[in-house]
């Protein structure tokens, strides 16, 4: 009896020994089985550090390999023509060999231009007289000519310096929409405000169409276009679109067409325009081709 009362307080005391290390075991190892398939792993959903993630498929040897490759524009240009078939070729290709300022103004349009009217922003900032001394430029090429306030700046300041200087305007001449808020007295024909043709009236009346060659397209064709025909430049300047991605497709282009040793530079560094997007394509551009930027008053200056 006495064993048997012994034995029957003895077996719970016993059981829970061997039971309660077995239970935590147990919820130890749920635990960590809980765990590990809930942690992030390498070959779970990538977590984004950044807005902008690069994806290598295979893992470049350096960053420089890769990356520059990735973000190539078109295979290549063509070999370079010389400087002073530029005017002649661009006349021949683009307006049947005759230049677009004869005959110039048309009578339809006449009426409706005012003799000069030139408006830009920053367009006579110390850094074209800086870049045009330093580099003695035979070809400029303008990306963003507008009412022409900058490209006429740089023709006069080639035309004191005693260059030979072409200046190529590449612009598809439709400003940005509702710009005209800003505009209001341009004349609209048929929808069409007539930037063009003001653009040419300034060029006649400030005597500069010998050294000004419009390209009035797109500045992705135009820019390709170039490219295509040999059509390398000393300077390019991008004043276009100042959202992220116009400015970024516009400086990788740009500086597809520089001459070695030339200069790629642009306006709005600073501005807020698309949450400082001039200011982000040109940084990235910089950083992905190892390249410097230097700014000179509200302009960006990368050489090349
Ligand atoms: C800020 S204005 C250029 C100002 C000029 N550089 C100056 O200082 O007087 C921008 C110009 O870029 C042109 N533009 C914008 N996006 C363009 C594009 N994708 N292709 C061609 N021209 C473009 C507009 O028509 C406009 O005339």
């Amino acid at each position: 009896m006495k064993t048997e009362l012994y034995q029957k307080r003895l077996t719970p005391t016993a059981t829970t020994r061997i039971v309660k290390p077995a239970a935590y075991f147990i919820l130890l190892l749920l635990t960590y089985t809980v765990g590990y398939l809930s942690a992030p792993s390498s070959t779970s959903q990538p977590q984004l550090t950044s807005a902008v993630t690069v994806t290598n498929p295979s893992p470049p040897s350096s960053p420089g390999d890769q990356i520059p490759g990735s973000f190539r524009v078109t295979t290549s240009c063509a070999d370079p023509i010389p400087s002073e078939l530029v005017r002649q070729t661009l006349l021949d290709r683009l307006f049947n060999g005759s230049s677009p300022f004869q005959d110039f103004p048309p009578e339809h349009a006449a009426k409706l231009l005012r003799p000069t009217r030139v408006k830009g922003w920053g367009s006579n900032g110390a850094v074209f007289e800086n870049l045009i001394r330093r580099v003695n430029p035979r070809t400029i090429v303008e990306v963003g000519t507008f009412l022409g306030a900058s490209a006429l700046h740089m023709a006069e300041l080639t035309r004191k310096l005693g260059l030979q200087t072409q200046i190529i305007c590449v612009d598809d001449f439709r400003g940005w929409p509702m710009f005209l808020d800003r505009f209001k007295n341009l004349p609209m024909v048929n929808g069409d405000v007539l930037l063009f043709y003001q653009f040419m009236q300034n060029v006649v009346s400030l005597n500069k169409t010998g050294s000004i060659i419009p390209v009035p397209f797109s500045s992705g064709s135009a820019l390709t276009m170039l490219c295509q025909m040999g059509v390398l430049a000393d300077l390019v300047e991008i004043d276009a679109g100042h959202d992220f991605l116009s400015a970024w497709t516009d400086i990788n282009r740009g500086h597809r067409i520089l001459r070695p040793g030339g200069v790629l530079f642009g306006h709005d560094y600073f501005t807020a325009a698309d949450n400082r997007g001039v200011r982000r394509a040109v940084d990235l551009f910089a950083r992905v081709n190892g390249l410097k930027v230097r700014v000179d008053g509200q302009h960006w200056v990368m050489d090349s």
